[in-house]
């Protein structure tokens, strides 16, 4: 904070990133303050018990399951949610997918600051959903965009795409500046909430992920969804990362498909689509995002290096994560991989950050190592840590019932902790108490895997 004009930021050292914001209100303690008596403003606070009449807010559902999953069972009224997202990864195609689809039986604005009104229309027709009754507006004015929210027949739901074209004539500064951002949307939220409308706001994250992005607005509003993908792949993930009624782990897939995008109501099929057994380098991790089982294919390349430091990379995993359990590997498993390249990829474009992937992450770059692939239909999981014990992880039924169904039979796995033994009728279930165990499986694989303690 500068009290006068600066051009150079202590902060960051970036020259003629220092925008102005007038306040017009005086400082609290200041002059303004001094003058009123104490007592007379005591009761301006009203207090209450904590029991009490409870409003339970009407839930807006789009029908579209893999969206209403991830925001907590359908949009809330009253509510602002952003959705944040590189550029170009389908943020409008997902809204105008939705309000088309909440559009059957409320009133829904679609707002765009960004692209003319035919462009909207062009997609429309493409997504097929020119009959929907949406009202669409191409305006970036915050003020008229108030004046609509506060009239009589307001819409029910407004999408604003997108908050770093919107602006308020109040500051000088240019759209998308922190302080256009942050004022703008602080005045939608406020007039959302007080009409009791569902706010959606799309917020593009800039490269370096902060300035003016979705990072400056994410303690404002009620709920935060990114919308994720690597590019040239057709999945999509929309992830919950703060939701004031709901959970904030769920993810929903989407397929990107010429028409739009796609629900994919059983990912694990999908991102298994493409799998080849008995390659070496190769694990599948039975995960679980949210509330729900998710498989995917870890692959890993490990590979003599000529390099003075090997290279180490990894898509859709913790790079941090991967150099932890490559330490752990040589020094309590005994593997030689300080001289390798190590390449990981997660299959699909999925982003994995469950510890529970560890074991299965250890089973793929021991397999490339060695070129033994990892037994056929077998699914991993498993935290490991620092001393090369591997730990259990939660909800191993769920995860051993999703790789069943997928015609998995056999699961490396955690010692459990409940004593339980055996697998699901049809699937041979071998346990893990240390990373030793990776190598009579992987490491120097002699023959058909049936010597688990319950195969
Ligand atoms: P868009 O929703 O404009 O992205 P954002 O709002 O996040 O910037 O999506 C743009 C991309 O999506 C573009 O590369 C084309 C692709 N797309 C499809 O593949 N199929 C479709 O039906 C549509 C509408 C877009
Ligand atoms: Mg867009």
């Amino acid at each position: 904070m500068y009290s006068r004009w600066a051009g150079h930021c202590d902060g960051c050292g970036e020259w003629n990133s220092i925008t102005e914001e007038v306040t017009s209100a005086p400082p609290i303690g200041g002059k303004a303050s001094k003058t009123s008596s104490r007592s007379g403003k005591a009761d301006r606070v009203a207090f209450v018990p904590l029991s009490g009449e409870r409003v339970r807010s009407k839930r807006l559902v789009s029908g579209n399951a893999e969206f209403d999953r991830v925001v907590g069972g359908g949009l809330v009224e009253g509510s602002a949610t952003l959705i944040g997202g590189d550029p170009g990864i389908g943020k409008s195609t997902l809204l105008l997918q939705i309000t088309a689809a909440l559009s059957t039986n409320l009133r829904c604005a679609y707002i765009s600051g960004e692209e003319a009104i035919d462009q909207v229309r062009m997609r429309a027709d493409r997504l097929g959903c020119t009959e929907a009754a949406v009202q669409l507006a191409a305006a970036t004015d915050v003020r008229d965009i108030c004046a609509v929210m506060e009239s009589k027949d307001a819409p029910e739901v407004i999408v604003i795409d997108s908050i770093q074209t919107m602006y308020l004539d109040l500051l000088d500064s240019a759209p998308g500046t922190v302080g256009q951002v942050r004022a703008s949307a602080q005045e939608l939220i406020r007039l959302a909430k007080r009409c009791g409308i569902a706010l959606l706001i799309v917020g593009h994250v800039t490269k370096d992920g902060a300035i003016a992005g979705p990072r400056v607005l994410e303690h404002m509003v009620d709920t935060v969804l990114y919308f994720e993908g690597e590019r040239g792949h057709p999945f999509r993930i929309l992830r919950g990362v703060k939701n004031r009624f709901g959970a904030t782990d769920e993810i929903g897939v989407f397929d990107m498909t010429d028409r739009g995008l796609q629900e994919v109501p059983n990912p694990s099929a999908l991102f298994l689509a493409d799998r080849q057994d008995g390659v070496a380098g190769a694990a599948v991790f039975a995960g679980i995002e949210g509330t729900r089982p998710m498989l995917v294919e870890i692959q890993a390349l490990v590979a003599p290096s000529a390099l003075g430091t090997p290279r180490r990379a990894v898509v859709g995993w913790d790079t941090n994560r991967l150099s932890m359990l490559l330490a752990v590997l040589e020094s309590r498993a005994g593997y030689r991989i300080g001289g390798h390249d190590v390449y990981l990829n997660v299959a699909g474009g999925l982003r994995i950050s469950e510890p529970a992937a560890d074991l299965a992450v250890a089973a793929a770059l021991v397999s490339s190592l060695s070129g033994e692939p990892v037994p056929a239909e077998t699914i991993v999981f498993g935290e490991v840590g620092l001393s090369g014990e591997v730990r259990s992880v939660s909800q191993t039924e769920t995860r051993l019932k999703e790789a069943a169904k997928l015609g998995f039979t056999r699961a490396l796995i955690p010692k459990r902790r409940s004593g339980k033994t055996g697998g699901l009728s049809g699937m041979s279930v071998t346990e893990f108490s240390d990373l030793s165990g990776l190598q009579s499986l992987v490491g120097s694989y002699t023959g058909p895997l049936s010597q688990g303690p319950d195969a």
